[in-house]
């Protein structure tokens, strides 16, 4: 099961006015537990206020480069993004959970070309698939279309442009931005149907694109693959990863539901560490993940929204259904899988593994 290491802060700076990028000191004995893949995420924990605060951030480092590094932008109210971005310095330790999350595919042997569309702080995972594509396939090209505010609030330019330089000819950069403007109508404001069809007019042959990776806002990344299956991506080569930033109308309606069903009584049975625990649930809890901590299981969670994957678990036996999921793939909900936080019970007894 995966768990939290205490680990060292190498480093910590500031990227942007409000974006700052840890890195952290793995020791090497646990360097095989946080050997993670590009478009992985690390999920962080601490204390703040006297609360147990948890949330998952992109890993923004390649694993070619053997650091781990993430990029934390400050939300305003946000408590773990102003722990970061105020209090956090080289030296203190932070509770971290070892790589996980599906966002990314693996290196390929015969040199691809890739395409992303980023926003924001969106760009994390993104520049990690960027180095590690391009220096582990001799022939990859890679174009990137990322959307800021303002030249200033650019996360990442510099080592952007570095790597514009050094893969000359094979990485492109296209910015956009939506309170500055620039002579080029096309490179101003938010990604619109229009402009996509633009783009995939004037700048990118969509039929020459392999895998297209997408991360940011809900309401972009639908436009966008909306957009590409339109223009004729096969879905399966559209990779995402939301932030969401409420639930649909159809989300609400099924939470809605869901909140309603009577759960009191359900057996739950858990397969975790190699051991099984039992605990009957109760109508005081909506999701099987927080009946579980309040029995007493030490289970791994992080967003509880439905969209980092930490409680993951695969249903053996009983049925749930999930208020959201923004994390999961089809192939792994046709397998069974779930979001522990978004499951609720719909037979009287449920078993699930977190051993998988
Ligand atoms: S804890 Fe993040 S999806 Fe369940």
């Amino acid at each position: 099961m995966a768990q939290f290491y205490s680990i060292p802060i190498r480093d910590v700076y500031k990227e942007t006015d409000d974006c700052t990028v840890i890195s952290f000191g793995v020791p090497s004995d646990l360097e095989d537990e946080f050997h993670f893949r590009q478009g992985q995420h690390l999920t962080l924990r601490a204390m703040i206020n006297g609360e147990d605060t948890r949330r998952s951030y992109s890993l923004c480092s390649s694993p070619n480069e053997g650091v781990w590094q993430v990029a934390v932008k400050q939300i305003p109210g946000g408590a773990f993004s102003t722990f970061v971005n105020e209090e956090l310095k080289a030296g203190d330790t932070l509770d971290i959970m070892e790589p996980s999350g599906m966002f990314g595919v693996e290196i390929s042997e015969t040199s691809k070309t890739y395409m992303a569309f980023a926003a924001g702080s969106g760009i994390t995972p993104i520049i990690s698939m960027i180095k590690t594509h391009l220096a582990l396939e001799p022939n990859a090209k890679f174009k990137l279309f990322y959307l800021n505010r303002t030249v200033k609030s650019i996360i990442f330019k510099e080592q952007l442009e570095q790597l514009r330089n050094q893969y000359f000819g094979r990485f492109e950069i296209y910015y956009f931005l939506t309170r500055e403007q620039r002579d080029i109508e096309l490179l101003n404001g938010r990604f619109t149907s229009e402009k996509l069809q633009e783009i995939f007019t004037k700048l990118v042959d969509v039929a020459e694109v392999d895998e297209v990776f997408l991360c940011g806002p809900e309401a972009m990344i639908f436009l966008i693959r909306d957009e590409l299956e339109a223009a004729g991506m096969p879905k399966e080569h559209i990779h995402y990863e939301l932030f969401v930033t409420g639930l649909s109308e159809e989300d609400k309606k099924r939470a809605e539901r869901l909140a309603q069903q009577n759960v009191e009584g359900v057996e739950i049975t858990l397969l975790d560490g190699g051991k099984e625990f039992h605990f009957t649930m109760t109508k005081d809890f909506d999701n099987i993940l927080d009946a579980a901590l309040a029995s007493g299981a030490d289970l791994p969670f992080a967003c509880k929204g439905g969209v980092c994957s930490t409680c993951k678990c695969k249903i053996l036996e009983g049925s749930v259904e999930m208020k959201v999921n923004y994390a999961l793939e089809e192939h792994e909900v046709a397998q069974d899988f779930i979001l522990s936080c978004q499951a609720v019970p719909t037979t009287d007894a449920v078993k699930v593994d977190f051993d998988v």
